[in-house]
């Protein structure tokens, strides 16, 4: 028996989404508003899917403040009230998108977690644009 906790999270961030080597034209074509040479912020809501079996001794999937703590350590310090482009090494050389976000934020939570366990991420840009990873 398979059970899903779920923890949710909160980070604010700017970023740019554009590619140096195309035009400014180009950019904003593609990109729209998030192409802004003067960057941005998002309030970016973050849900953290754990599936995994019941501890019959705890009778927890796993110990949310746990959860809390390694979602705080891994995500919330590195990217809260930060510049993805400019201040995330992960960005230097990756397009901050929400897909591209939920990619390296699941990779950094996946080796902290028991490896039964089964990760997913979703990350919410704007209350109405959202993405999922699960690996
Ligand atoms: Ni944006």
């Amino acid at each position: 028996m398979q059970v899903t906790v779920s923890r949710k999270a909160h980070f604010n961030a700017a970023h740019r989404l554009y590619r140096k080597d195309w035009t400014d034209q180009q950019n904003e074509a593609i990109y729209g508003k998030c192409a802004n040479p003067h960057y941005h912020g998002h309030n970016y809501e973050l849900i953290v899917h754990v599936t995994g079996a019941i501890d019959p001794n705890t009778g927890y999937v796993m110990d949310m403040k746990v959860l809390k703590d390694l979602i705080k350590a891994e995500v919330e310090d590195l990217l809260d009230h930060k510049n993805l482009n400019e201040q995330v090494a992960d960005f230097f050389d990756l397009i901050p998108s929400a897909e591209n976000i939920a990619v390296v934020i699941y990779n950094k939570l996946k080796p902290h977690l028991d490896k039964s366990h089964t990760l997913s991420v979703t990350l919410y840009e704007t209350p109405r644009n959202f993405v999922n990873f699960s690996g």
